[in-house]
């Protein structure tokens, strides 16, 4: 009998931040298991993006082209993730009696409570839990809008690459899929986080996203979404408020912010430094403190455990002493995710592993 050879099967992936676009090229090794072959990391070209839409199709497309020649990358198959600036998420508990359709129901349910024209969104909904009643169950609904217009830009860009658009997502659900694996944490450094916090909910961790516009707040309980919130501040807030404080161009803010990050000035750091210091302690409080909201919420609000980990990805997750900072304010250990290992997730030799960071939702969206 003929046996034809195990073809592999190349899938690119592209997610447009609003600062980047990262592209990866994956194959799939079998259903559960994906391989990184390459990847290609540019800047967004600079106005864009709007309110999570590409306006302009046309220069995007030729960044991206740009990055796709100069790797080398030749799937044709992509998936692509759009900006998260512009998605309205929920969590909702609704009933369901016997004989009515879920559809329907959160249909009704989305035109009551959220401040959207249903007929030109695109609804999507996941269950995240049913509670049997008498007569009703109890249904836990986890409920995502996007602009229709929105979705249309992103699958433009696939079509004029001349791409086989395979699917559109947004950022939650392609960090939702990464992380929804067995996580593997380095184990000197468990060694000692266990020691510093007792025993860890095991069940219940935070993702992080910090992107340049925004902070995505993601929590998930085994493995499976079950919140997500868009702080719309991020790492680019950050050179703004540095720029200010020591009257430079935001350019050479974003440089400053990138050397000395979060450091604490010394007792010989200049006038400058301090200024910056406090200008980013500011922000990032402020930040923090909408973080901790989130927690406080989902913890007391939607039925949540108590949060036993922070995993922070992104960007703006690169700068000095965040992750320290992060930690010592809320009391949970953080882990970047250059520290992990993940289930059905292999890099190539010699690629570069803190690049990881950038990547999550790309590869994300693979799985
Ligand atoms: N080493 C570093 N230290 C501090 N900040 C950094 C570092 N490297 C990159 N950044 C910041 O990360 C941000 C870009 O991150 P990222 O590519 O994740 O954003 P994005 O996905 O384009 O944005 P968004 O998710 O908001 O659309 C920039 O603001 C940049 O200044
Ligand atoms: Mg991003």
């Amino acid at each position: 009998m003929l046996k034809i050879p195990f073809m592999k099967k190349g899938l690119l992936s592209i997610d447009v931040g609003f600062r980047n676009i990262k592209i990866v090229e994956v194959t799939l090794k079998n259903s559960n298991e994906i391989f990184i072959e390459n990847f290609g990391i540019a800047a967004t070209p600079r106005n864009c993006i709007k309110n999570g839409a590409i306006k302009d199709v046309e220069t995007v497309t030729k960044e991206i082209e740009k990055v796709i020649h100069a790797n080398n990358l030749a799937s044709k198959n992509a998936k692509i993730v759009m900006s998260g600036t512009n998605i309205i998420s929920r969590i909702f508990m609704v009933e369901k009696h016997p004989g009515e359709n879920m559809d329907a129901i959160v249909k009704a349910t989305v035109a009551q409570f959220m401040p959207i024209n249903t007929e030109d969104h695109q609804i999507d909904y996941k269950i995240l839990q049913e509670i049997k009643d008498k007569d009703f169950t109890r249904v836990k609904v986890f409920v995502t809008a996007v602009h229709k217009k929105i979705i249309q830009s992103y699958i433009d860009i696939l079509l004029k690459l001349g791409l086989k658009p395979i699917s559109v997502d947004i950022p939650a659900n392609s960090t939702a899929k990464f992380f929804n694996r067995e996580i593997k944490v380095n184990e000197a450094e468990s060694v000692y986080r266990r020691q510093k916090y007792g025993k860890l909910n095991d069940s219940t961790f935070a993702v992080l996203d910090f992107g340049s516009e925004t902070t995505i707040v993601n929590i998930l309980k085994d493995g499976v979404l079950e919140f997500n919130k868009v702080i719309l501040c991020g790492s680019s807030n950050l050179d703004d408020v540095i720029a200010q404080a020591v009257d430079k161009k935001p350019e050479e803010a974003e440089r400053m912010k990138k050397m000395y990050g979060m450091t604490v000035p010394g007792l010989n750091a200049s006038e400058e430094q301090e200024k910056m210091f406090a200008a980013m302690r500011d922000m990032i409080d402020n930040v923090i403190k909408q973080i901790y909201q989130c927690f406080d919420f989902y913890e007391k609000r939607c039925y949540g455990e108590k949060i036993g980990r922070i995993y922070v990805i992104g960007g703006g997750s690169l700068l000095k002493g965040l992750r320290e900072y992060l930690e010592e304010r809320l009391a949970i250990p953080v882990y970047p995710v250059g520290l992990l290992s993940i289930d059905g997730v292999n890099i190539k030799e010699g690629l570069d592993r803190e690049k990881l960071n950038f990547l999550i939702n790309s590869v994300g969206i693979t799985l």
